[in-house]
């Protein structure tokens, strides 16, 4: 997506275009400060349509609501305050930095695992093999979720992020709600001290999750830590096997290994535009008139290129010492998983290159298949030979 980035960043940065089913007007923002501003400034563009006024809210809220999807939809990404200021009070409660170093040894293990896992071969899928079972394995036991009903959560994350049948997602995101009410009753029953047993229990003067809020707060953590950090640490190895110097350099001195996992996120991040915001009111920006109950889609990946920002921002350099980029986002929605995503990925890929110093790409780049999602910047295999 960079060329069409850079493009439009000649040509255009602030694009406007109408939605192909919804006729919805769609703003797509590819500069840094714009990509900022609207970020922050979440006042004037909010997550939640119910909170524009009613004659535009009808354009995206539906006049018979469906329980499934309400179900898992009061989440912090779809809130705006004061719901989601209190619900991030609660996540931060139990998604403490001194609950994410505990799990250092644990995501050591897991990788090593892993790593071992692929000794028997000498050529893999990365992301089947590696990238995917990691962060899946350490928020899956975070959040009690057995090991045998890990695979049905890709079956139905992929549905529910990928999918284009309404009837299969609506099916995905009701098997996804009965197991989380499942789990959530066992941890009702007993406290093992993990974040879901924390989230349970966690209480904010008084007020605590109720249900609905609880189902689309696990719902929230296990798709967020999903299709993220996956695509993460296979972005960023593609990036440095297409990177030989880069790669090379960091063998010899593993502990660039942070620099580089920053710079993964700004490069090539998994992230391509955050979820959407909608104009609160019309607002004029730039000589642009976005109208009330417009969508606004900040690129990440736009921003993270901009030449204002970054020198050389189409060059990969893993000693980048100013990166200030917004892979994780900013302002009130800033990524709560930002901690540990780093801290997978650090320890995995760390690991990993220790492991399998030679490895390398096993296809032509121009035969990789990209996720085709606006929201995740991800490809669906990694064939490497090691
Ligand atoms: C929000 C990126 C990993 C949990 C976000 C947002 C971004 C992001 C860009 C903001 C979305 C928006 O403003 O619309 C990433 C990246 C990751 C990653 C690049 C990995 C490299 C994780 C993990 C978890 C997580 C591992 C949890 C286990 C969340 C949650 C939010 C969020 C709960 C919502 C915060 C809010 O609305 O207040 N993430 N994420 N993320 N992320 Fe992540």
């Amino acid at each position: 997506p960079q060329a069409v980035y850079n493009q439009m960043r000649e040509h255009d940065p602030i694009w406007a275009g109408y939605g192909p089913n919804s006729g919805n007007r769609i703003w797509f923002f590819v500069d840094y400060e714009d990509v900022v501003a609207v970020l922050k400034n979440d006042k004037q563009f909010i997550k939640d349509a119910r909170n524009l006024p009613p004659e535009v809210a009808r354009r995206y809220t539906s006049d018979t609501p469906d329980p499934v999807f309400d179900a898992i939809n009061r989440h912090l990404l779809g809130l705006d305050a004061p719901d989601h200021t209190r619900l991030r009070r609660l996540v931060h409660k139990v998604f403490t930095p001194r609950a994410i170093q505990a799990l250092i040894p644990r995501i050591q293990a897991i990788a090593d695992e892993l790593l071992d896992q692929m000794a028997g071969q000498n050529e893999a899928d990365l992301i089947n093999a590696f990238t995917f079972p990691l962060p899946i394995t350490v928020i899956a036991e975070m959040l009690g979720v057995e090991a045998a009903k890990r695979d049905q959560f890709k079956e139905w994350t992929t549905e529910l992020l990928f999918g284009t049948d309404f009837e299969k997602s609506r099916i995905a995101a009701m098997s996804f709600v009965m197991y989380i009410n499942e789990l959530i009753e066992r941890r009702e029953h007993e406290d093992t001290g993990d974040i879901l047993s924390g989230l349970v229990r966690a209480e904010e003067e008084g007020d605590k999750l109720n249900r609905e809020e609880l189902v689309s707060m696990v719902f929230l953590l296990l798709v967020a830590g999903h299709e993220t950090t996956v695509n993460l640490m296979g972005n960023g190895m593609l990036t440095l096997m297409q990177h030989p110097q880069q790669f090379e350099m960091l063998k010899q001195q593993p502990d660039l290994m942070k620099s580089a996992v920053e710079e993964m996120l700004r490069y090539n991040g998994p992230v391509e535009t955050p979820t959407t915001r909608l104009a609160l009111e019309t607002i004029d920006y730039k000589g642009h008139r976005i109208e009330c109950g417009d969508v606004v889609l900040p690129s990440l990946l736009g921003a993270n290129r901009d030449p204002l920002v970054f020198d050389d921002p189409n060059t990969f350099d893993i000693t980048r010492s100013q990166n200030p980029h917004v892979a994780f986002g900013l302002g009130v929605h800033y990524c709560v998983g930002a901690p540990l995503a780093r801290l997978e990925a650090t320890i995995a890929l760390t690991s990993l290159i220790a492991r399998y110093p030679d490895m390398q790409l096993n296809t032509p780049v121009e035969a990789l298949e990209w996720n085709p999602s606006l929201l995740i910047h991800g490809m669906k295999a990694l064939p490497v030979r090691y």
